[in-house]
Order: structure tokens, then C-alpha cells, then sequence
């Protein structure tokens, strides 16, 4: 996959060679901290759903790389998408005025119909329960500083919402070029869609021993049609200490974040959390990609 002047809207992009290029980046990025190659760019970020680390991780990557940022934090109430422009007028737009997008929005395939009349690059933040990808770029980029690059063989466990979740549906995409193998944990009905190849259960209890990454995520309240519904699954997994007790010394805990009560507080400090850490990988990620995008 080529990066320079390339949308970034799905997971399905990237290949292994791709990732490993980004990871290698991201870790330069870690080292030297950018050295402003970025200078006299403009990143717009276009948030028509709520954000705090995605928007946030973002705009301080292109700010440490010596760009900047104009922000749309709220734009389902204050961008012309009001007045009934569409996604496609509003990429041609911004993109006369910006070097690169990044957006996110509660439709599933609104990012590609905005990216569709852009001339800059355009980094698919979130668009509804579809896709994630740059969620998902920093937490195999975890895995993959965590192991080593050695990822073969290895045991992730997904579990949570993984009907509605965006991000377990990314992380699988860029998972399945490192040879490891599956295990989705979520209530019957909130199964991954057809057409994910793993090990399915209900019972986290069952497989926690096997799992050398065990990958929470929250219950996507807002996507469902009902509250009632939501109470149904709420508080279906809490990973507490009882459990992390039969869990490998070796295994992670990821998450993307924010998280309601699937983590327990007592884990955070268990040396195998690494979901505040991810922050950072973050970070390191999305400058490394904004830089690969912009061809520097
Ligand atoms: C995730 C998202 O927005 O999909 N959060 C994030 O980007 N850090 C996960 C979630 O909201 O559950």
C-alpha cells in the first residue's frame, strides 16, 4: 500500500509490509521526536461524533511535528451539514483550506463519501460501528512493540460489543497478517459478523488462561435502538483481579478507551494493563502516518 496522498479509510488497505513500514516509523518518531517535519502543514479534524483522545491524539501529533490544527469538535451542530450540504461539498471544501483531514462521523461510509471529492488525504477517525483504523493501527503497533514483532502463533481475545464495536472489526483486519489466532468473547447477541474465522464464546472465565492479549472493549451504548436493550448487556465482562489471576504472566490487557466497568480499577495497577500506555503508542502512530500521508 502507498501512503503519500492516499485516503486512509479502512483496514483492509494495509498489507504486512505497509504495517511494519508504519510501525518502524512510529518508533523513529518515538526516538527523535519528529524534528517538525510537518512545518507549514495544516491538519483539519472533523468530529461529527464524540472524541477526546482520537481528536486530541491527532492534533498534538501534528502540533509536535510542527504543523497546525483547525478543528471542528462539534460539527453535527456547527458545520453547514445544518443547512443540508453534503459530505462530499464539505470534503471539497476543507480540503481547498487543509493538507489533511481527519474525521469521524456516527454513519457507517460517511468518511469515503467525504473523501470521495477531496483533494487532500483523508484519515477515517471513526465513521459509526464500521471501522476504526487508526484505533486499531496503535493497538497492534502495542502488540508488536510488546512482542517484539514475534507475533506468530500468538492468542487474542477479543471481547465486549463485537457487533457494534468498529474497533475489534479493524484490529482484526490488521491481525490476521501476523499469523495469530482468534478467540471472540461477547454475549449471544452481540456476535462478530459473518465472515470473521475464530474461536466463539460467551465465557470469558473459559478461555482467559489461553489468551496472550486479552482485548476489552466497551458495550456501544449509543448504537443501540433502545436503552432497555443496552441494560440487557451492560456489565456483561468485568475484568477484575480474580480474573486476571488465572490470566498468563506473559498476556497484555488493551483498550481503546473510554471505558465504563469492563476493566476493574484494580487492574490499572497490574503490570500487565497497558491501556493508559497506549496513549502514547498512539500518539507516536498517528504522527508517523500523518507524516507518511504527507510524503516527508
Ligand atoms: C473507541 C471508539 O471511538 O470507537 N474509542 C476510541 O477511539 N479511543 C472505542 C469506544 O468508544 O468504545
Amino acid at each position: 500500500m502507498k501512503y503519500e496522498k492516499n485516503h486512509i479509510l479502512s483496514t483492509k488497505q494495509f498489507d504486512k509490509d505497509s504495517l511494519i513500514l508504519l510501525f518502524e516509523r512510529a518508533r523513529q518518531m518515538e526516538e527523535d521526536g519528529g524534528r517538525n517535519i510537518l512545518e507549514g502543514k495544516i491538519l483539519a479534524t472533523l468530529f461529527f461524533e464524540p472524541s477526546t483522545r482520537t481528536r486530541f491524539s491527532f492534533e498534538s501529533a501534528m502540533n509536535r511535528l510542527g504543523g497546525r490544527v483547525i478543528s471542528g469538535a462539534d460539527m453535527m451542530k456547527t458545520s453547514s451539514a445544518q443547512k443540508g450540504e453534503s459530505l462530499a461539498d464539505t470534503g471539497r471544501v476543507v480540503s481547498a483550506l487543509a493538507d489533511v483531514i481527519v474525521m469521524r462521523h456516527p454513519q457507517a461510509g460517511s468518511v469515503k463519501e467525504l473523501a470521495e471529492k477531496s483533494i487532500a488525504p483523508v484519515i477515517n477517525a471513526g465513521d459509526g460501528p464500521n471501522e476504526h483504523p487508526t484505533q486499531a493501527l496503535l493497538d497492534v503497533y502495542t502488540i508488536w512493540k510488546e512482542f517484539d514483532g514475534k507475533m506468530d502463533g500468538l492468542t487474542v481475545g477479543m471481547v465486549g460489543d463485537l457487533k457494534y464495536g468498529r474497533v475489534p472489526h479493524s484490529q482484526y483486519d490488521l491481525l490476521k497478517h501476523f499469523g495469530v489466532n482468534f478467540v471472540f468473547v461477547s454475549p449471544e447477541g452481540l456476535k462478530m459478523p459473518e465472515g470473521y474465522e475464530g474461536e466463539t464464546t460467551e465465557n470469558l472465565e473459559e478461555f482467559i488462561a489461553d489468551l496472550d492479549v486479552i482485548a476489552m472493549t466497551r458495550i456501544q451504548r449509543e448504537r443501540f435502538e433502545d436503552e432497555k436493550e443496552y441494560q440487557k448487556y451492560a456489565g456483561s465482562y468485568v475484568l477484575d483481579a480474580d480474573l486476571m489471576a488465572c490470566a498468563k504472566k506473559s498476556a497484555i490487557v488493551i483498550h481503546p478507551l473510554p471505558r465504563v466497568d469492563e476493566i476493574a480499577v484494580e487492574v490499572d495497577v497490574d503490570p500487565r494493563a497497558r491501556y493508559f500506555e497506549q496513549v502514547k503508542n498512539g500518539l507516536h502512530l498517528r504522527m508517523a502516518l500523518l507524516a507518511m500521508v504527507l510524503g516527508r
